[in-house]
This record gives C-alpha cells, sequence and structure tokens, in this order.
C-alpha cells in the first residue's frame, strides 16, 4: 500500500458556534496542539502525502496557523456551506491532480487514529471504490447510520432521513472515508441535495457508487477515533482521552508517573525511562526530559530541557529557554527563564534565574535574583564554575561573577565580580552593646504615658 498516492481532504468549514469562540473551532488545542493538527498527524501516520483543509470561517486566521503545523497543506475556502459533498469539491484542484485514494476526515475529529484511516486506504487497495470509517457510538442519534446487505455497505442514511426501523441501526458512520482517486470527482458531481436538510451529502456517494456495481464497504473504528468535537465539554473529554493514552504511554515507555491522573502532558513532551514524575505536575509545549530525572510535585515545566539525574521542584517553575545540565538541582519556589544551569549547580529555594548561565556545580543561595530588565531590555548573568551566592542577593544585569566568587549574603551586586573575589554589596553590621535593652524601655514607657492620657 506504501507505494499508493493518498491526498488528504480535511474539512474544517464550520463555524463551530457551540464552541462560544472567537477563534475557529478546530484550532481549539488539545495537548496544547489545534485539533485540527492532530487530524493532519494522523493523515501522515496513514501515509498521505498531500494535504488539503477546506476552511471557511476565519480563513485568514486559518492560514496562518496551518502554515505553523502543516506547511505543505494547501488550503481551499468553501464560501458557502451546502453540505460535506460541496466541501470535498472545493479541494477538486488538488483531488484532480491524480492520487490513488482520497481520504476525507473531518478537522473536528481530533482522535482519530492513523491505523483506522489506513485500514480503510487498505480496502481501496483490494479494489474498493469507497471505504467507509464506521464506528458503534453507545448513543447513535444524529449520527448517520450505515445500511448493510451481505457484507456490502449500501446506503448512509443521516438520522433526519432514516425511518423507525433504520433509527434501530447501532452501526454509525465516523464521517470519514477513503474513496478511490480515480472515481471521486465523477462520483461527487452526481451528489444531489433532495434530502431533508437540503445540502449535498458526502455519504451519498455510497449509494451512487453501488448503483454503478461498484465496491462499497464499510470498516470498524473505536468510538473514541470517531468523536466530533462541538462544543467546550466535548473538547475537555477529547483532552481527557488523549491525556490517559498519553500517560499509559509514558508508563510502559519506563516512566515512573505516581499518580498519572494529575500529570498532564504536551503533544511534544519528551521524557526518558527511570524518571520519576510525582503528582500534579504540567508539561507545557516543547520539553524535553532526559532519563532518571525526578521531576517533584507540582512543577510547571514549559520550553525547557532537562537532563538525566536532574532534580526539579517540588514547586518549581521552567519556562522556555531553560536548560538544565546533567544532576542540576532547581527547587521549591525556584523560576528558570532562558537560562543554562551547568552541570551539577543548585538553584535550591525561591529564587529567579532569567538570561543567565550558572556554571558547573555552583551555589545560588535562597532568594537570590538576577535583576535582568531594566523595563526596556533584557540583560545576562554570567555565573562561572563553582561560585557562591550568598542568600537574598540581586545581580543587577549585565554582571559576571567569576569561577569560585563569593558573593555575601543579602548583597545588590552591580559590578562583575572576579574569579575567587569575595563582593559585599551591602553597609556592614554595626553592634551596639546594651542598646537594645535601653530601646525596649524607652518604648515600654512612652506606650505607658499614652494609656494613662487616654483614661
Ligand atoms: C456527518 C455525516 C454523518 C456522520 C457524522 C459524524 C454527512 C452528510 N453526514 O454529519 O453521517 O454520522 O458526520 O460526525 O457527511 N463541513 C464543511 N462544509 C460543509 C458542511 C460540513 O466543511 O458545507 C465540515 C464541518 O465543519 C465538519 C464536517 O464537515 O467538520 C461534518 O459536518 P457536520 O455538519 O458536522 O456533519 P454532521 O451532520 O455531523
Ligand atoms: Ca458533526
Amino acid at each position: 500500500m506504501s507505494q499508493r498516492s493518498c491526498l488528504s481532504v480535511i474539512l474544517a468549514a464550520g463555524e463551530g458556534t457551540r464552541m462560544k469562540s472567537a477563534i475557529p473551532k478546530v484550532l481549539h488545542a488539545i495537548a496544547g496542539l489545534p485539533m485540527v493538527a492532530h487530524v493532519v498527524k494522523a493523515a501522515e501516520a496513514a501515509g498521505a502525502t498531500g494535504l488539503a483543509l477546506v476552511i471557511g470561517h476565519g480563513a485568514d486566521e486559518m492560514r496562518k496557523a496551518v502554515q505553523k503545523f502543516a506547511p505543505k497543506a494547501e488550503t481551499f475556502v468553501q464560501e458557502k456551506r451546502l453540505g460535506t459533498a460541496h466541501a470535498v469539491l472545493a479541494a477538486r484542484e488538488a483531488i484532480a491532480k491524480g492520487y490513488d485514494d482520497i481520504l476525507v476526515m473531518f478537522g473536528d475529529t481530533p482522535l482519530i487514529d492513523a491505523a483506522a484511516l489506513a485500514a480503510a486506504r487498505q480496502k481501496l487497495a483490494e479494489g474498493a471504490a469507497v471505504a467507509v470509517i464506521g464506528f458503534r457510538p453507545p448513543n447513535p442519534t444524529g449520527y448517520g447510520r450505515l445500511i448493510e446487505k451481505g457484507g456490502r455497505l449500501v446506503a448512509i442514511r443521516e438520522e433526519k432521513d432514516c425511518s423507525e426501523a433504520e433509527k434501530k441501526i447501532g452501526f454509525c458512520n465516523a464521517g470519514m472515508m477513503a474513496v478511490a482517486g480515480n472515481q471521486a470527482l465523477r462520483l461527487l458531481d452526481k451528489v444531489g441535495n433532495n434530502n431533508a436538510k437540503g445540502e449535498f451529502y458526502l455519504t451519498d456517494i455510497v449509494e451512487i457508487a453501488g448503483a454503478e456495481g461498484l465496491d462499497v464497504v464499510a470498516t470498524e473504528a473505536s468510538f473514541e477515533s470517531a468523536l466530533g468535537i462541538n462544543n467546550r465539554a466535548e473538547l475537555a473529554e477529547a483532552e481527557g482521552i488523549w491525556q490517559t493514552r498519553r500517560r499509559r504511554e509514558a508508563m510502559l515507555a519506563g516512566v515512573t508517573l505516581i499518580a498519572p491522573e494529575t500529570v498532564y502532558f504536551s503533544h511534544d513532551t519528551e521524557i526518558g525511562a527511570d524518571t520519576i514524575v510525582e503528582p500534579n505536575v504540567w508539561f507545557g509545549p516543547g520539553v524535553k526530559i532526559a532519563s532518571g530525572a525526578k521531576i517533584h510535585a507540582f512543577s510547571h515545566i514549559e520550553g525547557a530541557t532537562v537532563a538525566s539525574y536532574c532534580d526539579v521542584g517540588p514547586f518549581a517553575r521552567l519556562r522556555p529557554g531553560a536548560d538544565l545540565r546533567q544532576k542540576a538541582k532547581v527547587g521549591n519556589f525556584c523560576e528558570v527563564k532562558q537560562a543554562t544551569i551547568e552541570e551539577g549547580a543548585k538553584v535550591n529555594h525561591l529564587t529567579y534565574i532569567g538570561d543567565a548561565r550558572v556554571g558547573a556545580g555552583a551555589n545560588i543561595g535562597a532568594g537570590t535574583i538576577t535583576c535582568n530588565y531594566d523595563g526596556f531590555s533584557k540583560f545576562f548573568t554570567d555565573i562561572g564554575e563553582g561560585a557562591f551566592v550568598g542568600s537574598n542577593s540581586a545581580l543587577v544585569a549585565p554582571v559576571t561573577i567569576g569561577k569560585g566568587g563569593y558573593v555575601a549574603s543579602g548583597s545588590v551586586i552591580t559590578e562583575s565580580v572576579p574569579d575567587d573575589a569575595l563582593a559585599f554589596g551591602r553597609a556592614r553590621q554595626k553592634t551596639l552593646p546594651g542598646k537594645g535593652k535601653e530601646l525596649r524601655e524607652r518604648f515600654a514607657s512612652a506606650a505607658a504615658a499614652k494609656k494613662r492620657a487616654a483614661e
């Protein structure tokens, strides 16, 4: 089958009014990726060599988004929403290029699995003209019913056009189908709109092909595979299913998730074996975690790279550009952004490290802040190997702490510190013997005098 060319036509012209959203429905994300991009991924995994997206509502925004996740896709605008067959025909130009297989898919069915698409394509390879992907939903209301006779699919009847007997059929149209490329346009051009909704139904090609004596079959996919998203509750349901699958995949690949139901992955999270993830951890897009790391509870990680045997959290925030090298530690209530924490360096408590390098083995004391921003520009802080920054220090960038440099606690460092130097950026302590007692007595008698005056 692999040598057969395949065009995936993805229908995404719907308005998605039930999302109650200013952005097109199919751009709402699952695991941080627009749902239509999940559909594109599935099409590619099923061997699609060409991609045609049929768009309508929010065309400019759609084109911009598509450029990001499917730069090679062609987009076609369906000006008027006259039905699914009419929508497929908006991509006529692409279909006419002569692909072996045409795979029609919906942009709002993000959990479609590549195996179901490949199975439909396989039927074409075996000689079918049309292979419809069916499924058995717990409640078939609203779906088109698949009407079969002797192992052949003879018709798909939309709910509104069904007889009472037909409504009892549990095998439904998932919406997607594979159509032989050399028949597709001819069959689609024969579709009329003589039905309850007055739309041009893609599903009519089943009867049209059957009447011509062509082979038409149905394949079966899982319910989840066919889950269409119409509102935010269904979006959350799809997200839940996606996360459950991904967690299982991670665990089977050797990652320990202590409470898997509380860990959230992104579409592109990479995580190595023998890494332990404690409860309530969020992985935003662009995260790469090597093996043997520990991610403690309540950490929020996005756009970050974490090497082997690092220790992160609890309650750590790694933002884009955080790059933790082997055995680095970023502890509780620390934020790291656009900064490299080199091998074995420790940033353990209540610290902000942004636009910086922390050299190997350096120790950053509690409450240290890199002051990287003056309200207009960002500046770099370079902390050398083995440096020690005392607690509650402010490093005002641009500034360098040399190798083995020492910064006294509570310093505000505005000038670079040479290698092995000790820098104080604060007033020296003054101690006055007996002064504490004297002060206490003075304050007590003042308070007593005030109380007497009020009586
Ligand atoms: C469709 C199927 C139905 C199936 C169901 C599965 C048809 C006629 N019916 O019904 O058998 O059980 O999906 O969910 O195909 N679209 C366009 N332009 C249009 C019309 C639709 O782009 O003019 C897109 C929509 O954005 C959507 C998809 O096609 O992504 C399906 O359209 P929709 O109106 O939701 O079809 P259903 O009535 O759900
Ligand atoms: Ca639908």
